[in-house]
């Protein structure tokens, strides 16, 4: 090779860009938009209004957040032309699925996205995808169900409007629980971004190549579907599930995870790259599931098997040595869960949640012209060989 390549898989040790938008602190276990602690975020922000702080690096002033969701509510529809894409996919489809595939043809719809776009035109696209996501999840949601679509209602605030799209039916209309759409919020603002995770470090690699918003966003999508990112929040569940059923002893579980060589089997919800005492949104998550779950009157014996699991974990060697504390997965779904949302649809609730982390990556690694991503690596193959003819190949 020339040159001298350093091998980093993962990129465990590799700072990939310069970023101004999220701060994490693994050891302090701390995590900032823009320089405002989550936790006053969480406690005292809308969802939009973080959408806005991490997309345009402040928070909105009242006019600015007004025009702001007033835009959104105008390009909440989705193409009556992209309905039929739509209603081409089979009944049951997953939801993920649905999702990547429509945010992507929406580069067909909207042309102008791709390549160098003016500001006007990267400002519509962001609008029209803050706008269009949760119409195109509740409408997967819907699809998978085999019942009709919900059009959005403006008259409703951004997290009313969802749950009225998944949940109401023609003999029926949804009438939103505050309890369940200040939960919502939360959890959005949670999961609005968390610097070069997975998904963010796609989003901006293929969106480095000057491929549109839409197909970059598309991209961090499918990424955030596997097991060890954002689809955990999904596996969580079917674990708790699947351990209240076996009897709910944990024990047994946490000593199938130390043994994961021979096992195969992690716990889902644990563990995190960057975290290594604790997940600050974990803490905040636990604390609302309570709140949540009481407030609604349901009493979910999955949340006390999270609870026992991870007092279970959090005494036992082989977590504290590797620093294996519950991550953002771990409670997410019991809340999810309890404001009617079905499992498939926990990681299409990640994605509407990081969102604007993505288009603020994307738009800040466009803004400061970075090159095309395109790493190196160390070759460990076959030395210099001479073509063989197939008749002498054994
Ligand atoms: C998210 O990056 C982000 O910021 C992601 C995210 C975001 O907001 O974007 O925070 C969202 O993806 C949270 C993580 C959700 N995933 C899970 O809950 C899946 C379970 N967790 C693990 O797969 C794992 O902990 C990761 C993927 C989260 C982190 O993996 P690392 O940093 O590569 O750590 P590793 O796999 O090298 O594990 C180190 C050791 C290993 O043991 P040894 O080989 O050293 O003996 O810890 C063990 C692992 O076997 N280990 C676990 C474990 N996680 C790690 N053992 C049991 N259960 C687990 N969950």
């Amino acid at each position: 090779q020339s040159g001298f390549i350093t091998l980093d898989s993962g990129y465990k040790n590799t700072g990939a860009t310069k970023s101004a938008i999220t701060f994490l602190d693994g050891e302090e276990g701390i995590l900032r938009y823009r320089g405002y602690p989550i936790e006053q975020l969480a406690e005292q922000s809308s969802f939009l209004e973080v959408a806005y702080l991490l997309i345009y690096g402040e928070l909105p002033t009242q006019k600015e957040l007004e025009s702001f969701t007033n835009e959104i509510k105008v390009h909440t529809l989705v193409n009556e032309d992209m309905r039929k894409i739509f209603d081409g996919f089979p009944v049951n489809a997953h939801p993920m699925g649905i999702l990547s595939a429509l945010v992507c043809s929406l580069t067909a719809f909207y042309p102008e996205s791709m390549g160098s776009v003016t500001a006007e035109q990267e400002r519509l696209s962001i609008v029209r995808l803050m706008a269009k996501l949760p119409t195109i999840a509740a409408w997967a949601y819907k699809n998978h169900m085999g019942h009709p679509v919900n059009y959005p209602q403006n008259r409703l605030s951004y997290c009313a409007n969802f749950m009225h799209m998944m949940f109401a039916l023609p003999v029926e209309e949804y009438i939103v629980n505050p309890v369940i759409e200040d939960a919502l919020n939360t959890l959005l603002i949670l999961h609005a971004d968390h610097e070069q995770n997975c998904s963010t470090s796609t989003v901006r690699l293929v969106g480095s190549s000057h491929a549109s918003l839409y197909s970059s966003i598309s991209a961090g999508i499918n990424a955030l579907w596997g097991p060890l990112h954002g689809g955990a929040n999904q596996e969580v569940i079917e674990m708790l599930e699947e351990i209240k059923a076996d009897g709910g002893d944990v024990k047994k579980y946490v000593e199938m995870a130390k043994n994961a060589k021979t096992t195969g089997f992690r716990l889902f919800g644990f563990g995190h790259r960057v975290y290594k005492n604790f997940d600050p949104r974990a803490k905040i998550i636990k604390k609302a599931a309570d709140k949540v779950l009481s407030s609604l009157g349901i009493n979910d014996p999955v949340l006390e098997i999270a609870k026992q699991l991870e007092e279970a974990a959090l005494t036992d060697p082989y977590f504290v040595e590797r620093k294996l504390y519950p991550n953002v997965d771990f409670y997410s779904g019991i809340i999810y869960r309890a404001l009617g949302i079905p499992t498939n649809m926990f990681t299409v609730m990640f994605a509407l949640g990081r969102l604007p982390g993505w288009i603020a990556q994307w738009k800040e690694m466009r803004e400061t012209k970075e090159p095309i991503g395109r790493p190196r690596q160390v070759y460990v193959g076959h030395p210099k060989r001479d073509y063989l003819d197939i008749n002498s190949r054994s």
